[in-house]
């Protein structure tokens, strides 16, 4: 399982690298828009530093066309490095560039799916990642538990390389069914990751077992000071 970040947030990505081994970070251009007009790939460059070399950035292309997206990937690997994995729309011009890209053997998300079809013309171009927008789908009434089930099925029974990394989570619970039917990555805001980790209930059972200790031990006590 891996468990990326979907941000461009430098202090963000280092808040929780902190507490997660994170498989990477993902961007895009609207997550890239929050930062401001920064220096995009010195931006990218932080992020590599930060998340060391074995991580997976992925970073995506902007455009129309195969060009453009081609053009875009080139940029990116010979401005930021060879080993980010380029995003590229799972459009019909956008699967003539992860075809092309892939007979080089380069590193390749397809992104912006929506659809199983979408997903196995990915599958079939060879590219690594696919990343279905999880929350976008069900506002589209379209069932993406569903989605993940049978792409995750269909990556099986072909003994694909491609891998599903769920993106676009509104709510923890959709990162863990995500998890749950079969997705080998996620991807999440940092939103999701903090409400996640910052229930309530979690930080009421600490206190309490402190709370608890201190009441025998006395107040500030822990058991590190009990071994001096
Ligand atoms: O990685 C794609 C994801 O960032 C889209 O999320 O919230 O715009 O649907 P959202």
């Amino acid at each position: 399982m891996e468990i990326l970040l979907d941000t461009a947030n430098i202090s963000l990505i280092k808040r929780f690298i902190k507490a997660i081994d994170l498989a990477g970070i993902t961007t895009n251009p609207t997550i890239v828009k929050k930062e401001g007009k920064i220096d995009f790939f010195n931006h990218m460059k932080e992020i590599r530093q930060i998340i060391g070399k074995d991580a997976k950035l992925h970073v995506q292309a902007v455009g129309q066309t195969k060009d453009d997206f081609v053009k875009d990937a080139r940029a990116i690997w010979d401005n930021v490095d060879p080993d980010v994995y380029v995003k590229i729309p799972t459009t019909e011009e956008g699967l003539a560039a992860i075809k092309t890209l892939k007979a080089e053997d380069k590193h390749i998300t397809a992104t912006g799916v929506y659809t199983e079809f979408q997903a196995y013309m990915a599958m079939a171009n060879g590219a690594d990642y696919i990343a279905p927008y999880y929350n976008r789908m069900r506002n589209m009434n379209i069932d993406a538990v569903a989605f993940i089930k049978n792409v995750a099925d269909r990556i099986a029974l072909e003994h694909s390389s491609s891998k599903i990394l769920a993106a676009s989570f509104h709510n923890v619970e959709e990162v863990n069914n995500a998890i749950r039917y079969g997705a080998q990555a996620v991807t999440m805001g940092p939103d999701i990751m903090a409400s996640g980790l910052g229930m309530p209930a979690i930080g009421k059972a600490v206190d309490d077992f402190q709370a608890d200790w201190e009441s025998i031990y006395g107040e500030g006590s822990s058991i590190a000071a009990l071994a001096k």
